[in-house]
């Protein structure tokens, strides 16, 4: 099974200069209980904006098209096609974790969504792709608790594929 794991504001956006536009440990949370039931996937420039990688207890297969790249303890896919074939041998969700390109070539092929709708309007130059939400069911939304260290209103949503 693929699923995207990602949060993005009003207007799509999920990032800027190389991070986050935001500062919301609630999500940070979120996003390590679900990848933890799963492996992950992202792009070059997503791995290398995490600070210590690879995401621990979780296999990290990272994406690019320079066929030298190395990083520890990561696994480097060059084409979408090994990509999928790693996925089906996969007895666990292998989660996608972004950014937008990696998003993109995977559009397709997602089964299951986490999204994290954060509901202000954020200054960014990275961009979710448009998905057709037609082709999935919401199976649950809970918002999340704000305090000081989360100030900004955020929806934790999970949708399921109906349709291709
Ligand atoms: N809000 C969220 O949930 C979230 C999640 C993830 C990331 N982000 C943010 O998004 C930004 C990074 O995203 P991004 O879209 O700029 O970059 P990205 O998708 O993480 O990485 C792009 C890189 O992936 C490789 N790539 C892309 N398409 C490929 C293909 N078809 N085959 C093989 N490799 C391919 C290329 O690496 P090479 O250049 O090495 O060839 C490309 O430069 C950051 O600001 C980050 O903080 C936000």
């Amino acid at each position: 099974m693929i699923t995207f794991v990602w949060a993005e504001d009003e207007n799509g956006v999920i990032g800027l200069n190389g991070e986050l536009p935001w500062s919301l440990p609630n999500d940070m949370k979120f996003f390590k209980e679900v990848t933890l039931t799963g492996n992950v996937l992202m792009g070059r420039k997503t791995l290398e904006s995490i600070p210590n990688p690879p995401l621990k207890n979780r296999i990290n297969v990272v994406m690019t098209r320079d066929d030298t790249y190395e990083a520890d303890e990561v696994i480097v896919m060059n084409d979408r096609e090994s990509v999928l074939i790693l996925a089906e041998s996969m007895d666990k969700p292998l989660h996608i974790i972004g950014g937008a390109d990696i998003f993109n070539l995977f559009i397709d092929d997602v089964d299951k969504l986490y999204r994290t709708l954060i509901h202000e309007k954020f200054q960014g130059d990275t961009y979710m792709p448009e998905i057709n939400y037609n082709n999935f069911k919401m199976i649950e939304s809970r918002e999340g608790l704000l305090d000081e260290k989360n100030r900004h209103a955020h929806t934790f949503q999970i949708f399921e594929r109906i349709a291709k």
